[in-house]
């Protein structure tokens, strides 16, 4: 009894310490935390591990909308222009009678089955709400979520993404910027440059290593969906977006990307056209451009692309996606 007692203050330090250092290791990362392998995730999930798609999947210009469904999930990659996207969004919701609704939760993208169960139910009240229109557009920063395995049928998906590099630096200050990050650590001054010069984790991470990529937005909520230079992982996107999204727009083609939206999500795109042709023309804003950005040299690019491999494949067929649809359309 009394070497318990004893013992405790000591065991408080231990927990409290190591939650600190936990907090200050994974910084902005730490609402994203996980199990180690997605074996052990659906264990204690009680699910049966992911059936992996390994056949070739190649782009198409396949309309794969489903007819039914009044809903589109728009589970945004963040840093990928979603604000000027959803600046458009607010603009057409009127003319298309449709209503824009969304998450305030920003950080935690990764959802066990339990809470992706529990996000679809919040997103059936928006649809089943008589109070609303009928059409509705969801959106939110997560992980795509696969209704099929709750027994019930997919919903319409769109996003959009950038280039992976591009993006990568925009988050890199985005992470860096006070006014979102308050908590600042040794790392936090340094410029992308600086960065991949020390090849931090943060910006050359290794092979096998945690970390959230543009994919991982396509691949799901499984581990191995944030394990930079997985290969699953890209083939497992790659399917996904094939078979489930409407359209993944690309903000260098912002143009293209809505013309495809308007033909292959008219319901929610079409009209009216003066105010959206308007606001195409002019090009996606720039609203969350960071402070005390440094121009990126070649040779850093180029190691990222290197790190980032699988994201610059994700974005090439994305790409070619898009532009099959487009050709399709004209
Ligand atoms: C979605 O779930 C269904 C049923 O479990 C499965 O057959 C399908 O392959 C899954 N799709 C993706 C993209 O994971």
């Amino acid at each position: 009894m009394n070497i318990t007692r004893q013992l405790r203050p000591q065991k408080i330090f231990v927990t409290v310490s190591s939650a600190l250092l936990l907090v200050l290791y994974n910084g902005p990362f730490m609402n994203d935390m996980e199990p180690q392998s997605y074996k052990l995730q659906y264990y204690k999930d009680k699910q049966e591990p992911p059936t992996l798609y390994y056949g070739s999947v190649h782009p198409s210009a396949r309309n794969v909308t489903p007819h039914e469904s009044s809903l589109i999930i728009y589970n945004r990659v963040p840093k990928c222009g979603s604000s000027s996207m959803l600046d458009a969004l607010k603009r057409l919701q009127i003319g298309n009678m449709f209503k824009l609704v969304g998450s305030s939760v920003y950080f935690r993208r990764w959802l066990n089955s339990e809470e992706q169960m529990k996000e679809i139910k919040n997103i059936q009240k928006y649809t089943m709400n008589k109070k609303l229109p009928n059409k509705i557009i969801y959106n939110r920063h997560m992980y795509f979520i696969n209704y099929t395995q709750f027994g019930l049928t997919n919903p319409i998906y769109m996003n959009f993404i950038r280039d992976p590099i591009e993006r990568f630096i925009s988050y890199h200050y985005f992470m860096r910027d006070t006014r979102h990050q308050p908590h600042q650590n040794i790392w936090s001054k340094l410029s992308v440059d600086e960065c991949v010069q020390a090849q931090h984790w943060e910006c050359l991470p290794e092979k096998g290593q945690s970390f959230e990529l543009t994919l991982s937005y396509f691949c799901g909520h499984h581990q191995f969906c944030r394990e930079v230079g997985n290969r699953d992982a890209l083939q497992q996107a790659k399917y996904t977006v094939e078979k489930y999204y409407s359209v993944v727009g690309v903000l260098e083609e912002w143009t293209k990307s809505f013309k495809v939206l308007q033909h292959y999500l008219p319901g929610f795109f079409k009209s009216p056209s003066k105010t959206l042709n308007d606001y195409i023309a002019a090009g996606h804003s720039k609203a969350n451009k960071g402070t005390n950005r440094k121009k990126v040299s070649e040779s850093s690019k180029a190691a990222l692309r290197k790190a980032f491999k699988e994201d610059m494949e994700f974005y090439d067929f994305i790409k070619q996606r898009l532009f099959l649809q487009f050709e399709s359309i004209k």
